[in-house]
């Protein structure tokens, strides 16, 4: 059985804390043979740089994917083709740099792992995020054991439509994006586990990870401002899988909420 964590939006400073702190620890532990993050609102809530995503890999993370914000700290744009374990969502232009897809490998399983971006509400051109799907599964399939595709999008409906779409032909399908977290972690007919989004990995008592005052306050006067990433009520949320061999189905899904009810 192979068990992975997957762990929604790492939000700024604090959400990186509580990550490398508990990750390293679980790690240590051997409860997870993988471990997989979303990364993009890391620095300042906006992107991430090299710093920050080597830190993350450092503490045990083994595979890091970004989403619409992966470009935010331009320096990240002249560093991302050197760093290791970390991907850009798949479905952006050719030109971009950077890695479209992850292949893991530990204990001789391979993991697959990839990003597409949705494109309903969302501010990206990117090409389908069906068809670039079908395209990397096709060409993953041969080289591991386990496929894992993530939907960065806003609308459900584009997620949910993406799980039943792969169904059968990834081991799991998971929503980002939005930093809440649905309750419909389930695995679907063909064996394909799904949620809708996994939520955030940072401070809760914010707007999506941010100070809510300047929030509320652009809510109301319609001003551009600042927004200060939010400090209290730190969680990490994601998903815990388990995948048996062979073949692309999901045992289980599991939602994951740390510190939680059955915290430890
Ligand atoms: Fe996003
Ligand atoms: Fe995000």
């Amino acid at each position: 059985m192979t068990k992975i964590l997957v762990l929604g939006d790492i939000v700024g400073r604090p959400g990186r804390r509580l990550v490398m702190h508990k990750v390293s620890e679980w790690v240590q532990e051997g409860r997870y043979d993988f471990v997989i993050a979303n990364c993009e609102n890391t620095a300042g809530g906006a992107g991430v740089t090299g710093k920050i995503a080597r830190g993350l890999l450092n503490a045990g993370i083994d595979g890091l994917t970004l989403g619409d914000h992966c470009w935010d700290q331009r320096i990240f744009l002249e560093e991302v083709d050197e760093l290791e374990g970390i991907c850009r969502p798949a479905n952006l232009p050719e030109a971009a740099p950077g890695k479209d897809r992850l292949i893991l490998e530990k204990k001789q399983t391979r993991l697959g792992v990839f990003t597409v971006l949705g494109r309903n509400y969302m501010r990206p051109h990117v090409s389908c995020p069906f068809l670039t799907a079908d395209r990397l599964i096709e060409e993953l399939a041969a080289e591991v054991d386990f496929i894992l595709v993530e939907v960065h999008a806003e609308a459900t409906s584009e997620k949910i439509a993406m799980g039943w779409y792969l169904d059968g032909r990834s081991a799991a399908v998971y929503g980002t994006h939005t930093h809440v977290a649905t309750a419909d972690a389930r695995v679907l007919p063909e064996g394909t586990a799904y949620i809708t989004d996994l939520g955030m990995s940072g401070p809760h008592t914010g707007v999506l990870g941010r100070e809510t005052q300047p929030v509320i306050e652009r809510f109301l006067d319609g001003i551009p401002r600042r927004f200060p990433v939010a400090a209290s009520d730190v969680k990490l949320c994601g998903i815990e899988l388990q995948l048996a061999q062979p073949g692309q189905a999901a045992s289980s899904v599991r939602s994951f909420v740390w510190p939680g009810d059955d915290r430890d």
